[in-house]
């Protein structure tokens, strides 16, 4: 059983994911971090965003520490919207997701594409989403928690141009599938979220 659970930046999404693996008992793979470890792989490097050629070459010798606090900063986080424009970045890390969502048993993966082109034969697809002020709030709570100096206002206008570059690019632009469910976590904290997931998720799987 593969879950696809696609949306914008803090839109609830990774929380959202975390809940259906441990449900149904899946292992979970956060793609996000796949192109936030290649934007601090360039960033460490003093590479060049704007080259596609150097930001492909920091996808060779991928070592993700997911407990690495810079991989959530908010200037890697401009790097990875940055370099995830580049096809062949796309193509270096695809791979690595295909096989995470075909393995026995099935898997949950978030992410922008997901149910578009990493697994569009996914069972349940998720597009999670919320209003950019909301999605501003948690996520300066959330830079905040983890001792990281966050303003509202800068993190909102981080949120939108992320949000206007993810959704405009050629490759893989983030969209929701058209057999995708859409879940508006706007009104919703995290366990009201995540038991609404759960519900729609029971649903799609009961219709199969
Ligand atoms: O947690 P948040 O939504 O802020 O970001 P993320 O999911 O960790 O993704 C970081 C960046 O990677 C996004 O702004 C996207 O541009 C890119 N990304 C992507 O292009 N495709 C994916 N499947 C996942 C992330």
């Amino acid at each position: 059983m593969i879950i696809a659970v696609d949306g914008p930046a803090a839109s609830g999404k990774g929380t959202i994911a975390r809940a259906l693996a441990k449900h149904y008992g899946l292992p979970h793979m956060d793609t996000g971090l796949l192109y936030r470890a290649v934007a601090l792989n360039l960033w460490r490097w003093g590479g060049d965003p704007a080259s596609e050629f150097e930001a492909l070459r920091a996808c060779d010798m991928l070592n993700i520490d997911p407990s690495d606090e810079e991989l959530r900063s908010e200037p890697v986080s401009m790097i990875a919207s940055s370099i995830s424009v580049y096809p062949s970045v796309r193509t270096a890390l695809r791979d690595r997701q295909q096989a995470f969502a075909a393995q026995p048993g099935g898997a949950v993966l978030d992410g922008r594409d997901i149910g578009t082109v990493i697994a569009p034969e996914a069972d349940v697809k998720l597009f999670v989403t919320a209003s950019p002020e909301v999605r501003a709030e948690r996520r300066t709570r959330e830079l905040a928690g983890r001792g990281m100096t966050a303003h509202f206002e800068e993190v909102l206008a981080d949120i939108r141009a992320r949000d206007e570059r993810d959704s405009g690019r050629d490759a893989a632009p983030l969209r929701q599938a058209e057999d995708a469910i859409l879940l508006d976590t706007t009104a919703l904290d995290a366990a009201a979220a995540t038991a609404e997931a759960v519900r729609l998720a029971e649903e799609r799987l009961a219709r199969r």
